[in-house]
């Protein structure tokens, strides 16, 4: 998708075409490369903006939505800021449902952007800012119920195809033509696994040696089977402990790495101080898996990766004290 020589009809189409940055100061003293997505530059601060469209788009061409329909979804946030954006374009009330345990700058930017937002408490043991999947299983009944009082479209994050067709359509492709040279590793943060199902198969269908890892926080690696030792890790926006991911396929999978919540927030502020690349906790942990493989197996590797969002979505959280 090239830039037109047009204004652009709405911000819808802002999304995606994202820079691809070597982080050439991170690796200093090291063989190979990692390239990162900035992300964080979609209209609302995440890669979300890109499923977002996709999702409602794909809706809208198989009939599933209708005009002025309410659209509902659970969110940790940037899901439902991209699902703001393109239904506040296109005219669809939103319901974002959310747990009270993501940060609030997400819910304050979800409610400016006119969608209703529905905060779910956490279960007792749960902390703020650590949000586990059981407090998402409670967000999971509540969105249900209210999209069935509503009559609404479920935009279905979790098993939609939409959320798999944007990367592979997009982020994907981007990536492989702005390297400008081949890539041999691919590594991500995984939440719903819409990113890493949707890059894999693009690079996978491109090269099949391209290596692709999920990245799971330490203690709740569960998809590399290990056991759950601590769900309310830091890393908001995946890692959710959950065995079944609907949308992850096994053939993509050539491995799992592990990050821990101060490997994740050391190389976010790393990422700051050293790159002037403001992202958030996700990003660390992805650029910090990347350093790990450019460390022991991969030196010499040409990694990519997707700074998911930004730092600012994390301004009330401790990720910027240190
Ligand atoms: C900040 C952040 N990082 C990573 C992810 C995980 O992405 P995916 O759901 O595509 O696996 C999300 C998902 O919401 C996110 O918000």
């Amino acid at each position: 998708m090239s830039q037109p020589t047009r204004p652009l009809t709405s911000v819808v189409e802002a999304i995606g075409e994202t820079p691809l940055v070597e982080l050439a100061r991170l690796t200093r003293g090291r063989t190979g490369q990692i390239l990162a997505k900035l992300e964080y530059l979609n209209p609302g601060y995440s890669k979300k903006d890109r499923i977002a469209r996709q999702i409602i788009e794909d809706a809208e061409a198989n009939g599933l939505l209708q005009p002025g329909q309410p659209v509902v979804e659970l969110t940790s946030g940037n899901t439902g800021t991209g699902l703001a954006i393109v239904c506040a374009v296109k005219g669809y009330p939103f319901v974002a449902v959310m747990s009270k345990g993501n940060s609030m700058e997400r819910a304050r930017m979800m409610a400016a952007l006119g969608a209703e937002v529905v905060l779910i408490e956490q279960l007792p043991e749960s902390k703020p800012g650590q949000v586990s999947g059981g407090d998402l299983a409670l967000v999971e009944q509540a969105a249900q119920r209210i999209a069935e009082e509503r009559g609404a479209f479920r935009a279905d994050q979790f098993r939609l195809a939409g959320n798999v067709r944007a990367h592979t359509l997009h982020t994907g492709p981007e990536i492989l033509r702005q390297a400008g040279q081949p890539i041999h590793v691919f590594c991500d943060f995984v939440g719903t696994a819409g990113s890493f199902a949707g890059c894999a198969a693009a690079f996978k269908e491109h090269d099949p040696a391209i290596q692709c890892f999920v990245v799971e926080p330490a203690d709740a690696a569960v998809l590399a089977g290990r056991p759950l030792t601590n769900p309310n890790h830091r890393i908001q926006g995946g890692g959710y402990a959950m065995e079944e991911l609907p949308l992850l396929r096994p053939e993509h999978v050539d491995g799992y790495l592990q990050v821990s919540d101060d490997e994740a927030i050391e190389t976010a502020r790393r990422l700051a101080r050293e790159e002037g690349i403001f992202a958030g906790f996700s990003s660390g942990a992805n650029v910090a898996a990347a350093l790990q493989l450019l460390t022991t197996t991969f030196q010499g590797a040409i990694i990519a990766v997707l700074l998911s969002d930004s730092g600012l979505k994390y301004l009330s959280t401790d990720l910027w004290v240190s």
